[in-house]
């Protein structure tokens, strides 16, 4: 199977799981990127069981859009029962590294008011140990060098992501080279450094259920349970 076949897999696997566990009208959190794109796909025939969605990004909003599907402010909502997002990596305890689309910033907002954060990945990003993908972090435009000093410091290579602004109008800096033994002390170490809007660690929080596309089928890993 090809990786494309494997992400659209797991992308309708997310999809009959929110069909089987999410209320009728209820608001569902979507990720960023091409594997979060062919689960928006996916929702077409759930579209009018949904109460609308909540976008991690403008990309997405508007593809969720162009479905006919409602996107709602996330000031608008209290909770969120499900977030369906990839990863750029995952470990086995289901922490992540994300924002290879540059969307970390709002993918995080969205999975700290999520009950159940969904992960939908293809074999290749399940990992041992995190850090060989290079970890985004969203960084105010005057602070690239001072936080380029910072990471350098703890031992990483950053590179600012050359052409790149998000949604949110800050610059990315990509840092190379990290093995993330403890991703939950990292990142809140990274949080501390001023001039960081987020970095791409989803440690302290992440994901409840891994849906990992394999040759053999869809895998379903727990957090806690693996
Ligand atoms: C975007 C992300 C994506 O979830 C991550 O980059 C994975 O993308 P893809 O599904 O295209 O491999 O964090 O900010």
């Amino acid at each position: 199977m090809t990786q494309d076949e494997l992400k659209q897999a797991v992308a309708q696997a997310a999809a009959d799981h929110v069909a089987e566990h999410l209320p009728v009208g209820a608001i569902l959190g979507v990720g960023t990127g091409s594997t979060a794109n062919l689960f928006i796909a996916a929702l077409a025939p759930l579209k009018q069981r949904l109460g609308g969605a909540v976008a991690s990004s403008e990309a997405t909003r508007q593809r969720l859009e162009k479905l006919g599907i409602p996107v709602v402010d996330l000031n608008a909502v209290e909770r969120l029962a499900i977030y369906v997002d990839g990863a750029d990596e995952i470990d086995p305890g289901l922490c992540m590294i994300k924002g290879g689309g540059g969307a970390l910033t709002r993918e995080k907002i969205v999975a700290a008011v999520s009950d159940t954060f969904i992960c939908i990945a293809d074999a290749s990003k399940r990992v041992p140990v995190l850090g060989r993908f290079p970890l985004p972090v969203e960084v105010i435009p005057m602070a690239v060098r001072q936080v380029s000093r910072e990471l350098a410091a703890l031992g990483g290579t950053p590179k600012l992501r050359q052409d790149f602004i998000t949604d949110n109008g800050n610059c990315i800096i990509d840092v190379h080279g990290l093995h993330i033994s403890d991703p939950v002390g990292l990142e809140a170490r990274l949080n501390q450094i001023v001039g960081v809007v987020t970095n791409g660690l989803f440690a302290a929080r992440g994901a409840d259920l891994l849906l990992l596309g394999t040759p053999a089928g869809v895998q379903r890993f727990r957090r806690g349970a693996v």
